[in-house]
Protein backbone atom coordinates (compact mmCIF):
# COMPACT_ATOMS: atom_id res chain seq x y z
CA UNK A 1 0.00 0.00 0.00
CA UNK A 2 1.36 3.19 -0.81
CA UNK A 3 2.68 5.69 1.90
CA UNK A 4 2.05 9.40 1.82
CA UNK A 5 4.67 11.21 2.80
CA UNK A 6 4.82 14.63 5.05
CA UNK A 7 7.90 16.48 4.47
CA UNK A 8 9.45 17.48 8.03
CA UNK A 9 9.10 21.51 8.34
CA UNK A 10 11.42 23.65 9.64
CA UNK A 11 9.63 25.22 11.84
CA UNK A 12 8.04 24.89 15.46
CA UNK A 13 4.43 23.21 15.55
CA UNK A 14 1.75 24.98 17.15
CA UNK A 15 -1.42 25.04 19.53
CA UNK A 16 -4.29 24.66 16.85
CA UNK A 17 -7.96 26.02 16.83
CA UNK A 18 -9.01 22.42 16.43
CA UNK A 19 -7.32 21.58 19.59
CA UNK A 20 -9.74 24.03 21.65
CA UNK A 21 -13.02 23.38 23.12
CA UNK A 22 -14.94 26.31 21.36
CA UNK A 23 -18.38 25.33 21.85
CA UNK A 24 -20.25 27.75 23.49
CA UNK A 25 -17.34 30.12 23.58
CA UNK A 26 -16.84 33.70 23.06
CA UNK A 27 -14.27 33.73 20.28
CA UNK A 28 -11.74 36.47 19.41
CA UNK A 29 -9.85 35.98 15.89
CA UNK A 30 -7.03 38.33 14.70
CA UNK A 31 -7.21 38.44 11.14
CA UNK A 32 -4.91 39.93 8.40
CA UNK A 33 -7.99 41.62 6.59
CA UNK A 34 -5.15 44.16 5.32
CA UNK A 35 -6.84 44.20 1.56
CA UNK A 36 -6.24 46.93 -0.77
CA UNK A 37 -9.39 49.10 -0.96
CA UNK A 38 -10.61 50.95 -4.66
CA UNK A 39 -13.01 53.49 -4.42
CA UNK A 40 -14.41 52.79 -0.95
CA UNK A 41 -14.52 49.18 -2.20
CA UNK A 42 -12.62 45.69 -1.72
CA UNK A 43 -10.13 46.13 -4.72
CA UNK A 44 -8.74 42.37 -3.98
CA UNK A 45 -10.55 40.04 -1.26
CA UNK A 46 -8.12 37.17 -1.17
CA UNK A 47 -7.17 38.12 2.68
CA UNK A 48 -10.41 37.89 3.50
CA UNK A 49 -11.27 34.40 1.95
CA UNK A 50 -8.23 32.90 3.43
CA UNK A 51 -9.30 33.75 6.91
CA UNK A 52 -12.69 31.81 6.31
CA UNK A 53 -11.61 28.49 6.97
CA UNK A 54 -11.09 29.42 10.62
CA UNK A 55 -14.49 31.37 10.44
CA UNK A 56 -16.15 28.54 9.49
CA UNK A 57 -14.50 25.96 11.63
CA UNK A 58 -15.26 28.44 15.01
CA UNK A 59 -19.36 28.42 13.63
CA UNK A 60 -19.50 24.90 12.86
CA UNK A 61 -18.12 24.22 16.15
CA UNK A 62 -20.72 25.75 18.23
CA UNK A 63 -19.04 29.27 19.17
CA UNK A 64 -21.02 31.31 20.97
CA UNK A 65 -19.57 34.85 19.50
CA UNK A 66 -16.95 35.11 16.77
CA UNK A 67 -15.44 38.39 16.74
CA UNK A 68 -12.90 39.35 14.32
CA UNK A 69 -10.38 41.76 14.71
CA UNK A 70 -7.50 43.50 11.88
CA UNK A 71 -5.44 46.32 10.89
CA UNK A 72 -6.20 47.84 7.80
CA UNK A 73 -3.42 50.42 6.12
CA UNK A 74 -1.02 52.33 7.94
CA UNK A 75 -3.29 54.87 9.30
CA UNK A 76 -2.23 57.36 11.91
CA UNK A 77 -5.01 57.06 14.31
CA UNK A 78 -8.86 57.45 13.57
CA UNK A 79 -9.18 57.94 10.03
CA UNK A 80 -12.47 57.26 7.69
CA UNK A 81 -10.46 56.16 4.90
CA UNK A 82 -8.87 53.26 6.41
CA UNK A 83 -12.31 52.24 8.36
CA UNK A 84 -13.11 49.04 8.40
CA UNK A 85 -16.52 48.75 6.83
CA UNK A 86 -16.05 47.73 3.32
CA UNK A 87 -13.94 44.90 4.84
CA UNK A 88 -17.00 44.02 6.92
CA UNK A 89 -19.60 44.27 4.20
CA UNK A 90 -17.23 41.81 1.90
CA UNK A 91 -16.72 39.10 4.37
CA UNK A 92 -20.65 39.32 5.40
CA UNK A 93 -21.25 38.51 2.17
CA UNK A 94 -18.60 35.70 2.20
CA UNK A 95 -19.61 33.80 5.40
CA UNK A 96 -23.07 33.19 6.13
CA UNK A 97 -22.82 33.35 9.64
CA UNK A 98 -23.33 35.95 12.36
CA UNK A 99 -19.74 37.55 12.93
CA UNK A 100 -19.00 40.74 14.04
CA UNK A 101 -15.96 43.28 12.96
CA UNK A 102 -14.29 45.34 15.16
CA UNK A 103 -12.96 48.72 13.79
CA UNK A 104 -9.49 49.16 12.57
CA UNK A 105 -7.04 48.25 15.37
CA UNK A 106 -4.88 50.96 14.03
CA UNK A 107 -7.03 53.73 15.29
CA UNK A 108 -6.17 52.97 18.61
CA UNK A 109 -2.08 54.49 19.65
CA UNK A 110 -2.08 51.59 22.08
CA UNK A 111 -1.87 48.81 19.01
CA UNK A 112 1.14 49.16 17.85
CA UNK A 113 3.05 49.91 20.98
CA UNK A 114 1.61 46.87 22.63
CA UNK A 115 -0.20 48.84 25.50
CA UNK A 116 -1.31 46.22 27.90
CA UNK A 117 -4.50 48.81 28.13
CA UNK A 118 -5.70 48.16 24.45
CA UNK A 119 -4.85 44.57 24.72
CA UNK A 120 -7.53 44.12 27.63
CA UNK A 121 -10.16 45.95 25.68
CA UNK A 122 -10.01 43.88 23.08
CA UNK A 123 -9.71 40.39 25.02
CA UNK A 124 -12.69 42.05 27.38
CA UNK A 125 -15.72 39.60 26.94
CA UNK A 126 -13.84 37.11 25.15
CA UNK A 127 -13.11 33.28 26.26
CA UNK A 128 -10.56 32.20 23.66
CA UNK A 129 -7.96 33.84 21.19
CA UNK A 130 -7.66 32.66 17.58
CA UNK A 131 -4.33 33.79 15.88
CA UNK A 132 -4.74 33.51 12.08
CA UNK A 133 -3.25 36.83 11.08
CA UNK A 134 -0.30 35.27 9.28
CA UNK A 135 0.63 38.28 7.50
CA UNK A 136 0.93 40.18 10.76
CA UNK A 137 2.71 37.82 12.74
CA UNK A 138 5.85 39.78 12.16
CA UNK A 139 4.59 42.40 14.18
CA UNK A 140 4.06 42.93 18.39
CA UNK A 141 1.24 44.59 18.62
CA UNK A 142 -1.53 44.89 20.91
CA UNK A 143 -4.01 42.41 19.08
CA UNK A 144 -1.24 39.99 17.58
CA UNK A 145 0.96 39.34 20.81
CA UNK A 146 -0.57 41.42 23.94
CA UNK A 147 -4.11 39.76 23.68
CA UNK A 148 -2.11 36.25 23.83
CA UNK A 149 -1.00 37.04 27.29
CA UNK A 150 -4.44 37.70 28.42
CA UNK A 151 -6.65 34.64 26.82
CA UNK A 152 -6.12 30.68 26.25
CA UNK A 153 -4.47 31.88 22.52
CA UNK A 154 -4.49 28.62 19.52
CA UNK A 155 -3.58 28.87 15.66
CA UNK A 156 -6.25 29.36 12.88
CA UNK A 157 -6.31 27.49 10.53
CA UNK A 158 -4.52 29.78 7.67
CA UNK A 159 -1.59 30.28 10.48
CA UNK A 160 -1.33 26.48 10.53
CA UNK A 161 -1.54 26.00 6.94
CA UNK A 162 1.06 28.67 6.01
CA UNK A 163 3.45 27.14 8.46
CA UNK A 164 3.24 23.98 6.66
CA UNK A 165 4.11 25.32 2.82
CA UNK A 166 6.75 27.80 4.11
CA UNK A 167 8.02 25.51 7.00
CA UNK A 168 9.04 22.91 3.75
CA UNK A 169 10.93 25.60 2.26
CA UNK A 170 13.32 25.49 5.47
CA UNK A 171 13.22 21.65 6.22
CA UNK A 172 14.17 18.88 3.77
CA UNK A 173 13.40 20.21 -0.10
CA UNK A 174 13.62 18.62 -2.92
CA UNK A 175 16.33 19.05 -4.96
CA UNK A 176 17.20 21.65 -6.87
CA UNK A 177 15.82 24.51 -4.83
CA UNK A 178 15.62 27.52 -6.63
CA UNK A 179 14.91 30.64 -4.88
CA UNK A 180 13.35 33.90 -7.24
CA UNK A 181 13.88 37.41 -5.49
CA UNK A 182 13.15 40.59 -6.74
CA UNK A 183 10.99 43.70 -5.81
CA UNK A 184 11.88 47.25 -4.62
CA UNK A 185 12.04 46.66 -0.77
CA UNK A 186 15.45 45.51 -1.05
CA UNK A 187 16.56 45.76 2.57
CA UNK A 188 13.79 43.18 3.44
CA UNK A 189 15.26 40.84 0.96
CA UNK A 190 18.62 40.82 1.95
CA UNK A 191 18.01 38.83 5.22
CA UNK A 192 15.75 36.11 3.08
CA UNK A 193 18.75 35.64 0.68
CA UNK A 194 21.15 35.43 3.36
CA UNK A 195 18.97 33.02 5.15
CA UNK A 196 17.54 30.79 2.18
CA UNK A 197 20.32 31.37 0.39
CA UNK A 198 22.11 28.90 1.70
CA UNK A 199 19.80 26.15 1.45
CA UNK A 200 18.79 26.79 -1.94
CA UNK A 201 20.56 25.65 -5.32
CA UNK A 202 20.33 29.10 -6.59
CA UNK A 203 19.01 32.59 -6.13
CA UNK A 204 17.81 33.89 -9.26
CA UNK A 205 17.64 38.34 -8.45
CA UNK A 206 16.05 40.63 -10.66
CA UNK A 207 14.43 44.34 -9.87
CA UNK A 208 16.18 46.49 -7.18
CA UNK A 209 17.82 43.61 -5.61
CA UNK A 210 19.57 42.93 -8.76
CA UNK A 211 20.46 46.48 -9.36
CA UNK A 212 21.77 47.01 -5.55
CA UNK A 213 23.77 43.69 -5.85
CA UNK A 214 25.17 44.98 -9.07
CA UNK A 215 26.24 48.31 -7.52
CA UNK A 216 26.78 47.28 -4.18
CA UNK A 217 29.47 44.59 -4.01
CA UNK A 218 28.46 41.54 -1.62
CA UNK A 219 29.50 38.09 -0.44
CA UNK A 220 25.85 36.47 -1.29
CA UNK A 221 25.74 34.00 -4.28
CA UNK A 222 23.11 35.02 -6.54
CA UNK A 223 22.62 34.72 -10.34
CA UNK A 224 22.24 38.13 -11.58
CA UNK A 225 20.15 38.76 -14.46
CA UNK A 226 22.79 38.39 -17.84
CA UNK A 227 20.85 41.66 -19.32
CA UNK A 228 18.34 43.94 -18.74
CA UNK A 229 15.61 46.95 -19.62
CA UNK A 230 17.25 49.98 -18.56
CA UNK A 231 16.52 53.66 -19.36
CA UNK A 232 18.34 56.74 -18.46
CA UNK A 233 15.52 58.47 -16.42
CA UNK A 234 13.15 56.34 -14.22
CA UNK A 235 9.07 56.57 -16.27
CA UNK A 236 6.70 54.15 -17.82
CA UNK A 237 7.54 55.98 -21.59
CA UNK A 238 11.55 56.04 -20.78
CA UNK A 239 13.62 55.46 -23.49
CA UNK A 240 14.98 52.30 -22.43
CA UNK A 241 17.91 49.57 -24.11
CA UNK A 242 18.24 46.33 -23.44
CA UNK A 243 21.92 46.01 -22.16
CA UNK A 244 24.47 43.18 -20.79
CA UNK A 245 24.33 44.14 -17.02
CA UNK A 246 27.14 45.03 -16.68
CA UNK A 247 27.00 47.61 -19.73
CA UNK A 248 23.85 49.46 -17.21
CA UNK A 249 25.73 53.08 -17.15
CA UNK A 250 25.91 54.25 -13.38
CA UNK A 251 22.93 56.56 -13.00
CA UNK A 252 20.38 54.20 -15.14
CA UNK A 253 17.70 52.62 -14.10
CA UNK A 254 17.27 48.88 -14.56
CA UNK A 255 13.47 48.57 -15.42
CA UNK A 256 12.88 44.84 -16.48
CA UNK A 257 15.45 41.75 -16.72
CA UNK A 258 16.47 41.36 -20.83
CA UNK A 259 15.07 38.81 -22.76
CA UNK A 260 18.68 36.15 -22.68
CA UNK A 261 17.76 37.22 -18.66
CA UNK A 262 14.15 35.44 -19.02
CA UNK A 263 15.68 32.40 -20.86
CA UNK A 264 18.44 31.84 -18.46
CA UNK A 265 15.93 32.18 -15.48
CA UNK A 266 13.04 30.06 -17.01
CA UNK A 267 15.78 27.41 -17.64
CA UNK A 268 16.91 27.42 -13.87
CA UNK A 269 13.08 26.96 -13.37
CA UNK A 270 12.14 24.35 -15.46
CA UNK A 271 15.01 22.41 -13.58
CA UNK A 272 13.78 23.26 -10.23
CA UNK A 273 11.90 20.80 -8.05
CA UNK A 274 11.02 23.34 -4.90
CA UNK A 275 10.57 27.53 -5.79
CA UNK A 276 9.90 30.33 -3.57
CA UNK A 277 9.23 33.41 -5.32
CA UNK A 278 9.08 36.80 -3.84
CA UNK A 279 9.64 40.17 -5.82
CA UNK A 280 8.60 40.72 -9.49
CA UNK A 281 11.29 40.86 -11.94
CA UNK A 282 11.20 45.24 -13.08
CA UNK A 283 8.16 47.65 -13.19
CA UNK A 284 5.85 45.48 -13.83
CA UNK A 285 3.17 47.99 -13.03
CA UNK A 286 3.90 50.11 -16.42
CA UNK A 287 3.08 47.52 -19.45
CA UNK A 288 6.52 48.23 -21.80
CA UNK A 289 8.23 46.60 -18.56
CA UNK A 290 6.20 43.59 -17.26
CA UNK A 291 7.24 41.41 -19.83
CA UNK A 292 10.17 39.32 -17.57
CA UNK A 293 8.14 39.53 -14.50
CA UNK A 294 5.05 37.69 -16.14
CA UNK A 295 7.72 35.74 -18.05
CA UNK A 296 8.71 34.44 -14.79
CA UNK A 297 5.12 34.00 -13.43
CA UNK A 298 4.68 31.89 -16.09
CA UNK A 299 7.45 29.11 -15.90
CA UNK A 300 6.65 29.38 -12.30
CA UNK A 301 3.11 28.16 -13.13
CA UNK A 302 4.44 25.95 -15.60
CA UNK A 303 7.03 24.34 -13.39
CA UNK A 304 6.06 20.71 -11.69
CA UNK A 305 8.54 22.08 -8.87
CA UNK A 306 6.29 22.32 -5.37
CA UNK A 307 5.77 26.05 -5.58
CA UNK A 308 5.39 28.67 -3.11
CA UNK A 309 4.87 32.57 -4.07
CA UNK A 310 4.58 35.05 -1.83
CA UNK A 311 4.18 39.07 -1.06
CA UNK A 312 1.08 41.20 -2.99
CA UNK A 313 3.33 42.60 -5.99
CA UNK A 314 4.32 39.04 -7.21
CA UNK A 315 0.76 37.66 -6.59
CA UNK A 316 -1.00 40.46 -8.22
CA UNK A 317 1.61 39.74 -11.11
CA UNK A 318 0.88 35.95 -11.35
CA UNK A 319 -2.90 36.83 -11.16
CA UNK A 320 -2.39 38.63 -14.63
CA UNK A 321 -0.66 35.71 -15.95
CA UNK A 322 -3.95 33.93 -15.42
CA UNK A 323 -2.07 30.88 -13.78
CA UNK A 324 -2.28 31.75 -9.77
CA UNK A 325 -4.24 28.74 -9.63
CA UNK A 326 -0.79 26.38 -10.94
CA UNK A 327 1.71 27.33 -8.05
CA UNK A 328 1.55 24.95 -5.22
CA UNK A 329 1.23 27.86 -2.71
CA UNK A 330 0.78 31.56 -2.80
CA UNK A 331 1.20 32.59 0.50
CA UNK A 332 -1.05 35.59 2.25
CA UNK A 333 2.04 37.08 3.95
CA UNK A 334 4.46 39.56 2.78
CA UNK A 335 6.97 40.79 5.40
CA UNK A 336 5.65 38.14 7.37
CA UNK A 337 6.99 35.36 5.06
CA UNK A 338 10.24 36.90 4.16
CA UNK A 339 11.35 37.20 7.68
CA UNK A 340 9.80 33.46 9.00
CA UNK A 341 12.20 32.40 5.86
CA UNK A 342 14.95 34.60 6.82
CA UNK A 343 15.24 32.72 10.16
CA UNK A 344 13.43 35.69 12.18
CA UNK A 345 11.36 34.78 15.42
CA UNK A 346 7.99 36.02 14.37
CA UNK A 347 6.25 37.78 18.13
CA UNK A 348 3.10 36.35 17.27
CA UNK A 349 3.51 33.08 17.09
CA UNK A 350 5.88 32.65 19.34
CA UNK A 351 3.06 33.49 21.71
CA UNK A 352 1.23 30.45 20.41
CA UNK A 353 1.58 27.16 22.77
CA UNK A 354 2.97 23.71 21.06
CA UNK A 355 0.42 21.24 20.73
CA UNK A 356 -1.04 18.97 23.42
CA UNK A 357 0.50 15.82 22.06
C1 LIG B 1 0.98 43.14 5.15
O1 LIG B 1 0.25 43.70 4.33
O2 LIG B 1 2.11 42.68 4.85
C2 LIG B 1 0.47 42.92 6.54
O3 LIG B 1 -0.89 43.17 6.63
C3 LIG B 1 1.25 43.73 7.53
O4 LIG B 1 1.03 45.09 7.32
P1 LIG B 1 2.04 46.16 7.98
O5 LIG B 1 3.34 46.03 7.23
O6 LIG B 1 1.38 47.49 7.81
O7 LIG B 1 2.22 45.76 9.42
Amino acid sequence: MATISVPPTGVRRVRSVEEADVAGKRVLVRADLNVPLAGGTVADDSRIRAALPTLQYLHAHGAAAIDVCSHLGRPDGPDPRYAMAPVADRLRQLFDAPVSVLENTRFDPGETSNDPAFAERLADGHDLFVEDAFGSLHRAHASTVGVAALLPTYAGLLVERELEHLGRLLGEVVRPFVVVVGGAKVDDKLPLIEHLGRRADAVLAGGKVAERLLRVPTSLPVDLPVDVVAAPTFAADASARILPLAEVPGRWSILDIGPRAIHQFSAAIEDARTIFWNGPMGVFEWPRFANGTLAIGVAIAHSEAYSVVGGADSLRALGQTGLASCVSWASTGGGASLALLAGDELPGLSVIPPPAL
